[in-house]
């Protein structure tokens, strides 16, 4: 075996900022090597300065880009041995502003991104019987009136690695699914600068005065940090996820008890009305025993 085979490698896309700049920092100060996926000329030259570090001009909705990556990672030679898909971007405003336009775009980065990204990789994966994790959110489970478009991306994505873990176990493959909650990051200021550029065709239903009032809306709500913690209980989560011996399925990771209460609270909310008021409705003492059997299950 090369030097370069010893040293596993891991493609992270949107390896810049946030959570992938995290995680790649901590990759590298484990002795890892990373294909930093970013998409302007000056990140990818900074990160090109860092150790152990391949920056590679990626956005995950570009397929010529997606087919070079892996062409320079394969020629490279030392295999792949995880891919995180971590790229996203976040919208916001209500459904019934959203044009199919926005909705495509959307869904082109956070749901088909992962996607393009996994058909990409498997021949690399499968070879070492690697790893993917996915980066959903909190947003995963949970659903809001403004958020509601980005949210239903993270569902999607939700239920792709729930069925992408299955078909990958037929290949000793892994894959998990990371759900953080609110962390320090660009994605704020990215949505900021995103809406700034925006064409008003992006938004129908919506007169102009509500447009402004929209922005400034986020611009508020979004321009602070709020004291969010810098991401890096995600970053480990992420590596317990491609170097643990037992890695989980789901890793929820939240800055506070309150963000765990509002996931945990909604899957009981969205229990309690799938088993509302039907003919087979279950009393709480079944409740409880199915409860139990899926406890003993996940032992
Ligand atoms: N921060 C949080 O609180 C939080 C919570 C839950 C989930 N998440 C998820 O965590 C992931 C990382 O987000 P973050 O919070 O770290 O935000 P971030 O700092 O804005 O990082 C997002 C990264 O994705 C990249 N990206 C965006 N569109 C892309 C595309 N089309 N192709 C390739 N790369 C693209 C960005 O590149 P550019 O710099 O070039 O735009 C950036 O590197 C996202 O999937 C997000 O949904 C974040």
């Amino acid at each position: 075996m090369s030097d370069k085979e010893e040293l596993k490698a891991v493609l992270i896309t949107g390896a810049n900022s946030g959570i992938g700049r995290k995680t790649l920092e901590l990759l590298i100060d484990k002795g890892y090597f990373v294909y930093a996926g970013a998409r302007k000329d000056k990140d990818i030259e900074e990160l090109n300065k860092l150790p152990n570090t391949l920056a590679i001009k990626l956005d995950v909705t570009n397929d010529e880009q997606v087919k070079q990556a892996i062409e320079t990672i394969t020629k490279e030679g030392r295999g792949l041995y995880g891919l995180v898909n971590n790229a996203g971007i976040v919208v916001f405003g209500p459904i019934i502003t959203t044009s199919m336009e926005m909705m495509k775009d959307l869904f082109e980065v956070n749901v088909y991104g992962p996607h393009r990204m996994t058909l990409a990789c498997f021949p690399l994966l499968r070879k070492s019987k690697g790893r993917i994790v996915n980066i959903s959110s909190i947003s995963g489970i949970l659903t809001g009136k403004i958020l509601g478009l980005y949210s239903m991306s993270k569902h999607a994505l939700e239920a792709y690695s729930d069925t992408l873990i299955q078909n990958a176990a037929d290949f000793d493959m892994n894959v998990s699914v990371i759900e953080p909650g609110n962390f320090k990051s660009d994605i704020g200021s990215n949505l900021i600068e995103k809406m700034r550029k925006e064409e008003e065709s992006y938004r129908i239903n919506m007169t102009a005065v509500q447009r402004k009032q929209q922005f400034k809306e986020v611009e508020e709500g979004f321009s602070t940090d709020h004291g969010f913690p810098e991401p890096f209980k995600v970053a480990e989560a992420i590596f317990d996820a491609l170097f643990s011996e037992k890695p989980k399925l789901r890793y929820l990771v939240c800055g506070n008890e309150e963000e765990v209460k509002w996931v945990i609270k909604r899957m009981f909310v969205e229990l309690l009305q799938l088993n509302h008021n039907h003919e087979y409705s279950f009393d709480k003492k079944v409740l409880i025993d199915i409860l139990d059997e899926c406890i003993s299950e996940m032992k």
